[in-house]
């Protein structure tokens, strides 16, 4: 029961870590163990021995530290929302072949909060070094850069994940970039080796599309992303679904050691060119490119796009 449990701990990840403002106490004195069940958008606390319960550190039972064991419903719009580093999961409804559920990550900002560093951000950092398989990689510095500047990120987790926050199978970090009014960033995308080739990067891509299109009123016209130039199945994906190369960027990623090559290619989808969002990247008549960006891309980038 002990081994059980220290592993439920483990999988219960940063952000329903019992660390921060969660500083709960079994009555044996070990910390309690928080877990989140996706599927039925449960929260339980525990401690190592069934029927023994948790306390706070003045040693009594409130509505904000449970006693255990039990569970607690969470609200109708299905939240979770962790208060140590103010990081949102909000389910968004469109669960993928009953298999995935998809979240939109927040983060709220609270000028008061000193926020714990390794909650908010090394989340971030883990899933992503996970998902590219990149172990040594440090992407904290972009993604902090990337999430302060209107930045928003779309997830996909299994419904049958033991935990949120470290199962994400999939998941894209959006952003504004400096200068730019009129188009939405993508500043990653990457799936879990187990989980590729089921369509959940499709899947993503027209999550961010359709999100793009709610804000063309905003004055939103395109999405941009860099692509290196060796990632060529990325490129593709990317190519059949309506982005187009209109830029070649030789040392782009000079900064970044973790590529084998730094040039990037700098990739645009024109809005106006999607017809139709649910069967983009599936359908070819979901685009209708105009001839121009066509030109472009073998113009600036010496490259023939491929299509559906
Ligand atoms: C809902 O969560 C509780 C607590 O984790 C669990 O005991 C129960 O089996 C779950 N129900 C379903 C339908 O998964
Ligand atoms: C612990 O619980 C007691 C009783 O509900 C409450 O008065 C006290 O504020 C709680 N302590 C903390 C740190 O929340
Ligand atoms: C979750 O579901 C997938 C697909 O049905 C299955 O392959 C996997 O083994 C399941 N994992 C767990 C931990 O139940
Ligand atoms: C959830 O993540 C943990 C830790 O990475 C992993 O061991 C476990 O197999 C994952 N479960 C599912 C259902 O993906
Ligand atoms: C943003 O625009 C300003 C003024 O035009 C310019 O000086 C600056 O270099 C630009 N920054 C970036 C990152 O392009
Ligand atoms: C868009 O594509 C979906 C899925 O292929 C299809 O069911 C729907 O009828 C299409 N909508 C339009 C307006 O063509």
């Amino acid at each position: 029961m002990f081994l059980l449990s220290n592993v439920l701990f483990f999988l219960s990840s940063f952000i329903l870590s019992s660390k921060g403002n969660f500083d709960i106490q079994c009555s044996n004195g070990r910390q309690a163990l928080w877990s989140f069940d996706v599927f039925n958008y449960t929260f339980s606390v525990r401690c190592s021995t069934p029927g023994q319960s948790c306390r706070n550190k003045t040693g009594r039972c409130n509505k904000q530290f449970l006693c255990c064991p039990r569970t607690f419903k969470m609200s109708s719009k299905s939240q979770l929302y962790d208060r140590a580093s103010d990081i949102k999961l909000i389910r968004i409804g469109n669960d993928y072949k009953n298999l995935y559920r998809l979240f939109e990550i927040h983060l709220l900002s609270n000028p008061q909060a000193n926020y714990d560093f390794r909650t908010r951000w090394l989340f971030f950092d883990k899933t992503l070094r996970d998902l590219f398989e990149m172990p040594n990689a440090k992407f904290w510095f972009s993604i902090i850069d990337c999430m302060q500047n209107h930045g928003i990120a779309y997830a996909y987790v299994p419904l049958n994940a033991t935990s949120i926050t470290s199962n994400i199978s999939a998941m894209t970090i959006l952003t504004r970039q400096k200068n730019s009014t009129d188009s939405i960033y993508i500043c990653y995308m990457a799936t879990r080796k187990q989980h590729r080739r089921q369509g959940l990067g499709t899947r993503l891509l027209q999550q961010i599309v359709h999100r793009a299109l709610n804000e063309q009123k905003n004055g939103i016209k395109y999405i941009t992303m860099h692509v290196n130039t060796l990632n060529i199945v990325a490129l593709e994906l990317y190519e059949r679904c309506g982005w187009r190369c209109y830029d070649y960027l030789p040392s782009y990623l000079d900064h970044d050691p973790h590529h084998i090559t730094n040039h990037a290619y700098a990739l645009r989808l024109h809005l106006e060119n999607v017809k139709n969002v649910t069967s983009l990247c599936r359908d070819s008549k979901a685009i209708h490119m105009n001839p121009f960006d066509n030109e472009l891309s073998i113009r600036n980038c010496n490259r023939t796009p491929v299509h559906l």
